[in-house]
C-alpha cells in the first residue's frame, strides 16, 4: 500500500467545511445567471430534463471521481495527475489533463469575473433605489448603459478580480470557510422570498410550465450539448477545481454522500432561480431567450415593485456577488497551488501572478459587449454565426473543455487507476453502490459524452434530436 500523502497547502477543518466550500464553488453565476438564460434560449422543459439527467448520471459520478483523485493525490491537479499516473504505472503525460484544467479555469474566470462585475454594479444600483418603480424598458436601458460602457465594465471587473485574489492569497482556511458558512443559508432565504414574489405575480404556472413541460421538438443536438456542458459547469467539474478542493479534504469523509449533497443543493438553487425568474419574464412580456442579460433585466423589475424592494434587491445582488466570489476562487486555485508547489512562490505572489494574467485576458470579454459587439470571429460556422468573443469563450470552455476534461478524469479513475485503490478511497466497500459508480464512470459517462459530441459535429445522428439548429 502506498503511504498517505499530505497537502502542503493545509486542509479544511472537516467534512462540513468541504461541503460548504464545494457548494460555494458549485453555486454561482452558473445557477442564477446562466441556467435561466440558457434554459430560455433552448426551449425550456426538454432542456431542463436533459440537464437534470446529466447531473444525476454524469455529474455526480464524475464529482466523486474528482474528489477521489484529489484526496489521493493531495497536490495541485497537475502534480496529482502526475503522481497518480506514476503510482498506477501509467504514462506521465496524464499531467496534461491537469494543465488543460488550469487553462480552462483561466479562460472561465476571465469572463466570469466580468459578469460578476455586473452583479457588483447592480448592488449599488439596487441600493440607490434606481429600480424603484422602473418599467421593463427602463430596466433594460440601465443594463445597456452598463454593458455598453467598457470603462465601467473594466472597473467592476478589476474590483472583482482584486477581491478574488485577496481571498486566494489568504489560503485555504482563513476567510473562505467563514464566508461560506453564512452565504449558502442566506442565499436560500432570499431565493425563497423571490419565489414567493413570483408565486404572487400571476404567471407562476406559466413559468413552471415553461421550465418543467418537456417539448423535445424544441431542443436541438447543440441544445443537448449545452445542457451537458452546463451540468459540468454548474458542478464545477472537469477542470480540477473539485479535485483541488478534494486534496484538502480530511481522510474520513464519505465521498459519495458529500457529492450527492453538493449536487442536490446546486440543483435546488438553479431550479429556484428559474422559478423566480420565468414568471417575471412572462408577466412583463419579456423574451425568455433574451440571453446573458436575462436576470439583470427581469429581477430588477420585481425589486422595483415589491415593498422593501430596494433592500431585498441590494441583498440579492450582494449574495450573487458572494456566490460568484466563492466560485471564482475555485477556478484559480489549481493554478495557484501549482505555482506554489513547482515555482516555490508564496501564495500571495502566486495569486498576484495568476490574477493579473486572468484580469488581462478578461479585457476580451469586456470589449465583447460594446466596442467589439459586432465582431463575430467564427461567423462562417452556422452555430457560431452570432457568437461574440465572450460567447465563444463560454462555449469552448463549458461545452468542450469541461466535458472532455470530465471524460478523461472518468477514464483515468476506472481504466488507469487500480480498482483496489478506488475501492479503498471511496470507502464504500466493494458494494453495489460502488459497482454502480464503477459502471457509470467506466461506460456510461464516456459513451454519453462521446455520443453528444459526435452528434453535434454531425458525425452521427441521434434520431429525433438532430435536424434543427435553432
Ligand atoms: N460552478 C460555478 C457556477 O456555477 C462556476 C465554477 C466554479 C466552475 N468553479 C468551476 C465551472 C470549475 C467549471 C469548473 O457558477
Amino acid at each position: 500500500m502506498t503511504e498517505k500523502r499530505k497537502s502542503i497547502h493545509g486542509s479544511w477543518s472537516g467534512r462540513l467545511a468541504f461541503v460548504l466550500a464545494a457548494t460555494g464553488s458549485a453555486v454561482g453565476l452558473g445557477n442564477i445567471w446562466k441556467f435561466p438564460y440558457i434554459a430560455g434560449e433552448n426551449g425550456g422543459g426538454a432542456f431542463v430534463l436533459v440537464y437534470l439527467a446529466c447531473i444525476a448520471v454524469i455529474g455526480i459520478p464524475i464529482m466523486m471521481a474528482e474528489v477521489m483523485l484529489g484526496r489521493r493525490g493531495r497536490q495541485s491537479p497537475i502534480n496529482t495527475m502526475r503522481s497518480l499516473a506514476k503510482e498506477a504505472g501509467a504514462n506521465p503525460a496524464w499531467r496534461w489533463l491537469g494543465w488543460a484544467g488550469v487553462l480552462a479555469g483561466f479562460l472561465i474566470l476571465s469572463y466570469y469575473s466580468v459578469i460578476a462585475g455586473w452583479a457588483l454594479a447592480y448592488v449599488f444600483r439596487a441600493a440607490a433605489g434606481t429600480f424603484t418603480g422602473a418599467t421593463a424598458e427602463g430596466i433594460a436601458s440601465i443594463f445597456e448603459q452598463l454593458t455598453g460602457d467598457p470603462e465601467r465594465l473594466l472597473a467592476w471587473h478589476t474590483l472583482f478580480m482584486v477581491m478574488t485574489m485577496i481571498v486566494v492569497a489568504r489560503g485555504v482556511r482563513s476567510g473562505l470557510e467563514q464566508a461560506v458558512r453564512f452565504l449558502v443559508p442566506a442565499l436560500f432565504v432570499l431565493l425563497i422570498l423571490l419565489d414567493g414574489y413570483a408565486l404572487a405575480s400571476g404567471a407562476f404556472d406559466e413559468g413552471l410550465a415553461f421550465l418543467f413541460t418537456p417539448d423535445f421538438s424544441k431542443i436541438s443536438a447543440n441544445g443537448v450539448l449545452i445542457a451537458m456542458g452546463h451540468a459540468f459547469f454548474t458542478l464545477s467539474l472537469g477542470m480540477g477545481a473539485i479535485m483541488v478542493y478534494g486534496s484538502y479534504l480530511p481522510e474520513r469523509a464519505s465521498i459519495a454522500r458529500t457529492s450527492i449533497t453538493i449536487a442536490f443543493l446546486d440543483t435546488l438553487v438553479a431550479l429556484m432561480a428559474g422559478m423566480a425568474i420565468f414568471p417575471i419574464v412572462f408577466v412583463n412580456g419579456l423574451e425568455p431567450g433574451a440571453g446573458p442579460g436575462l436576470i439583470f433585466q427581469t429581477l430588477p423589475i420585481a425589486f422595483g415593485h415589491m415593498p422593501g424592494g430596494a433592500l431585498f434587491g441590494t441583498l440579492f445582488f450582494v449574495l450573487l456577488v458572494f456566490a460568484a466570489w466563492t466560485s471564482a476562487i475555485s477556478l484559480i486555485e489549481p493554478a495557484v497551488a501549482w505555482l506554489v508547489e513547482n515555482r516555490g512562490m508564496t501564495r500571495i505572489y502566486a495569486s498576484v501572478y495568476a490574477g493579473i494574467a486572468t484580469w488581462a485576458f478578461g479585457l476580451l470579454t469586456v470589449l465583447s459587449f460594446n466596442t467589439w459587439a459586432d465582431f463575430k470571429p467564427l461567423y462562417f460556422i452556422e452555430i457560431f454565426e452570432h457568437y461574440t468573443i465572450f460567447d465563444l469563450l463560454d462555449y469552448l470552455t463549458a461545452n468542450i473543455m469541461l466535458p472532455l476534461g470530465g471524460l478523461f478524469i472518468a477514464l483515468f479513475s476506472v481504466w488507469v487507476m487500480r480498482r483496489n485503490d478506488s475501492v479503498q478511497e471511496l470507502d464504500m466497500g466493494d458494494s453495489s453502490a460502488y459497482g454502480l459508480w464503477y459502471v457509470l464512470v467506466r461506460y456510461v459517462t464516456p459513451i454519453a459524452v462521446l455520443l453528444v459530441f459526435l452528434n453535434v459535429t454531425g458525425l452521427i445522428e441521434l434520431s429525433g434530436l438532430s435536424g434543427q439548429t435553432e
